[in-house]
């Protein structure tokens, strides 16, 4: 993305254009940024040559889970829906993992069926489903137990999945017991010990300490796992002031783990592949001057894009046309739905705007469309793709129709 004579481009072609052609509110992802993304992960651990599923619950569009497929990327599913989504993409089987803490006994059944590589597994009763699936269809499951290490991610409270009071996983000694009792059954096959502490997640101490944590496990339990899950929370840089992820720290530290436990590793990024190659498109519907406030009322609601009014969440806005006047007043950008909640982002001064000007919001590749919500009866908005100078729309606009069905 970029400005060429103050108007923005995303892969050379013009965003107002595609407005034009589309509308708004539009997601729009860029192919490129998405390929740079996978091959920058990759080249992060190239030491590790890791097994790397992309998590759907960031982005389940099913045309960019092919290009992810294509780009040799597996998946990590949290539902029976995202299981099919992977699988129509093209995704292979054996190269998808299945987690979450609350997978039906339907659910497994079917990945079984599937033949998926791993189902990891969140607790006693959960195991006991399996064992249950694995005694009617008379196969072997793999699976993977999720340790919950007690750490702290550091990132935001509500995206914090390791700490002992969160839902997810298992603390130390349930991890021990229940690795003690696949040891045991011939309907299960332990596989695998897998972690995920959060994301957004851009210190890498976190993960050094949910590495120890792990290798305390293995130490503990002297039992050979084929692989470790490592999971996803790469951070990505939302607000342009170059604080980045040590990849290099943390897997340097993967590599002398994997060489003393003679193990492989799967990571399941979902933000770091995909969130800052999609931008929303919209359009200024009215500006509201009050004493203090500019109202920038734009198209998007908080209905398309949550994570502001869910957690906080910073987005970048920027206009599709670059002017030199600014206007040293607060600016709210806010969206039409009828919640105090539904607001963007809220800046000191910005340029000059006009009802009726295009407004870009930045990074919301992941967590963004996946997040949305009919809220006030508004309609899904479209999603398009630019790859290769062309723009291919992905998902169609939805319908009032099929709502109100
Ligand atoms: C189990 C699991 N794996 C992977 C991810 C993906 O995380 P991220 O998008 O931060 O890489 C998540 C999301 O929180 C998750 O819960």
């Amino acid at each position: 993305m970029n400005y060429k004579k103050n108007k923005l481009h995303i892969e050379n072609i013009l965003v107002d254009r595609v407005i034009k052609k589309f509308g708004t509110p539009t997601y729009c992802y860029s192919y490129n940024q998405l390929k740079d993304n996978i091959l920058k992960f990759k080249n992060n651990f190239n030491n590790i040559n890791p097994l790397i599923c992309f998590a759907v619950k960031a982005n389940n569009n099913i045309k960019i889970l092919k290009e992810i497929g294509k780009l040799g990327l597996g998946a990590d599913v949290v539902s029976r829906g995202e299981l099919i989504a992977a699988l129509d993409a093209k995704i292979s089987p054996n190269k998808i993992v299945f987690s979450g803490v609350g997978k039906t006994y339907e659910e497994i059944l079917f990945a079984s069926q599937k033949k998926i590589f791993l189902i990891n597994a969140e607790s006693q009763s959960e195991i006991k489903t399996i064992v249950k699936v694995a005694k009617i269809t008379k196969r072997r499951i793999n699976i993977g137990i999720r340790l919950n290490p007690d750490v702290d991610a550091e990132t935001i409270k509500e995206i914090t999945t390791g700490k002992n009071s969160n839902k997810f996983g298992l603390n130390s000694s349930e991890v021990i017991k229940l690795i003690n009792y696949c040891k045991t059954s011939k309907f299960i096959n332990l596989k695998c010990l897998s972690v995920h502490i959060g994301s957004q997640i851009l210190n890498h101490k976190p993960y050094l300490k949910m590495l120890k944590a792990v290798q305390k496990i293995i130490d503990k339990s002297n039992y050979q796992f084929e692989y470790i899950d490592l999971g996803g929370g790469m951070g990505i840089n939302y607000r342009d002031n170059n604080k980045e992820l040590n990849y290099n720290r943390y897997s340097l530290e993967i590599h002398k783990f994997i060489k003393k436990n003679n193990t492989k590793i799967i990571f399941e990024p979902g933000r770091s592949i995909i969130g800052n190659s999609g931008y929303l498109l919209t359009k200024i519907i009215y500006i509201k001057k009050t004493g203090k406030i500019n109202f920038v009322i734009v198209d998007a609601g908080m209905n398309d894009l949550m994570r502001p009014a869910l957690y906080k969440a910073y987005h970048k806005v920027i206009p599709s046309r670059k002017t030199k006047r600014k206007i040293f007043k607060r600016h709210d950008f806010v969206g039409p739905v009828c919640e105090t909640t539904d607001k963007f982002i809220s800046l000191n001064s910005y340029q000059k705007l006009n009802e009726g000007d295009n407004i870009v919001i930045c990074d919301v590749g992941a967590y963004g469309k996946v997040l949305s919500s009919n809220y006030n009866l508004r309609l899904d908005a479209n999603e398009i793709l630019i790859k290769n100078s062309k723009v291919f729309r992905i998902r169609k606009k939805g319908t009032l129709q099929a709502l109100l069905r």
